[in-house]
């Protein structure tokens, strides 16, 4: 049997995964066994953001989110809550009034605090960790278009510490969450925000690199130039959605080669069959090997490594950005046996 991910880096940093709580519908998933041999931190892929929790004004659902927190706390895991405020995922309700018209600044600011405080008072004695804002600043650097972004202003994001700040207990760690990391303009505005924030008190602990990433996307200088720039606001890092978009062959995948190219590669779903050949996988595990190089090598600066999903067959990016592919993002395959990719990471430890 391979080596246990969260053995391996006992203190080097945690090891996470992300489970939907459709996982936990088949007790006799296989997969049940990587998670508990792996893992020790889980994050909810869906079940706690706005949308299942909160689906119509006033009534509060969190039959999806309980049954994973019950199996954390049954199986000696952390969790992380992803994510408070997020413009995807969240309820058409939240930005309207009685009359379908838009509400107010203040009326979207009760609307979040009501939610923080739900989950805290819920979850907040459990869940340690939390994707605060996500997604919320471009790859320029300019602060997202959203319905937050227009009804609050450029302030939603502090808006929504402060907010996590008051609601969330004082231990919770605060972290703001994002994609595309490595890119210059979104790199250097994220730090500028946590600077102002730690500026103007208010409270952040922690920056979330999700992390979905490609063969050839980011290149290591740029990954290890952004674990630099984050540390250097003295805030531990967190990669929190870790996978490896890969189709096979062709290399054109993962963010940041642009939606059209990476729509127009989707078509080619090379292996449906979703087994690889064994030159593809050295080429894959090579990758995640030269991924997790950096990762050690700066390992003071991170608090923890997430990967999205436990085995391919779960993976978002069967469905992203089109539907129907199949995709060879992650360290177990979808007969739930270690890929090669599993043994490249072990022994960068
Ligand atoms: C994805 C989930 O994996 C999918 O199941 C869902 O349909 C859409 O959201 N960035 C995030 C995650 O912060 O919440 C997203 O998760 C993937 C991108």
């Amino acid at each position: 049997p391979a080596a246990s991910l969260k053995d391996t880096f006992a203190s080097t940093f945690q090891m996470g995964t992300a489970l939907d709580h459709t996982f936990l519908e088949n007790l006799e998933n296989p997969a049940f066994d990587i998670v508990e041999t792996h893992f020790q931190i889980l994050t909810a892929t869906n079940a706690m953001k706005w949308e299942p929790t909160q689906p119509e004004n006033g009534k509060f659902d969190f039959t999806q989110a309980d049954t994973l927190v019950r199996y954390a706390k049954e199986g000696g895991f952390e969790m992380v809550g992803h994510t408070l405020f997020w413009h995807s995922q969240a309820p058409d309700w939240i930005f309207e009034d009685e009359n379908g018209e838009e509400v107010d600044r203040e009326t979207l600011l009760e609307r979040m605090r009501d939610r923080a405080r739900m989950m805290a008072a819920r979850y907040g004695d459990f869940v340690k960790i939390w994707d605060v804002v996500n997604e919320s600043i471009e790859n320029d650097g300019s602060w997202r278009e959203s319905k937050f972004h227009k009804i609050i202003g450029d302030d939603f994001t502090e808006q929504g510490f402060r907010i996590a700040m008051e609601e969330l207990p004082a231990d919770a760690k605060l972290l703001y969450n994002d994609y595309g990391m490595t890119n210059a303009g979104r790199r250097d505005a994220v730090v500028r925000m946590v600077k102002d924030f730690q500026a103007k008190g208010v409270r952040i602990d922690g920056i979330g690199m999700q992390g979905h990433w490609g063969m050839d996307y980011p290149s290591t200088e740029d990954l290890e130039a952004s674990l630099d720039a984050f540390a250097s606001t003295g805030l531990p890092i967190h990669i929190t959605e870790l996978d490896v978009d890969f189709l096979g062959k062709d290399n054109l995948a993962g963010a940041n080669i642009g939606r059209k190219k990476l729509v127009a590669n989707s078509q080619n779903n090379l292996y449906p069959s979703g087994v690889l050949p064994a030159e593809e996988e050295e080429r894959f595990a090579e990758r995640y090997g030269e991924i997790f190089e950096i990762l050690v090598r700066n390992a003071e600066k991170i608090d923890r490594v997430t990967f999205w999903g436990v085995t391919d067959k779960d993976s978002w990016l069967n469905n992203f950005p089109v539907r129907g592919r199949t995709n060879f993002s992650l360290l177990f395959n979808r007969a739930n046996e270690a890929r090669p990719a599993l043994k490249a990471v072990v022994e960068t430890a």
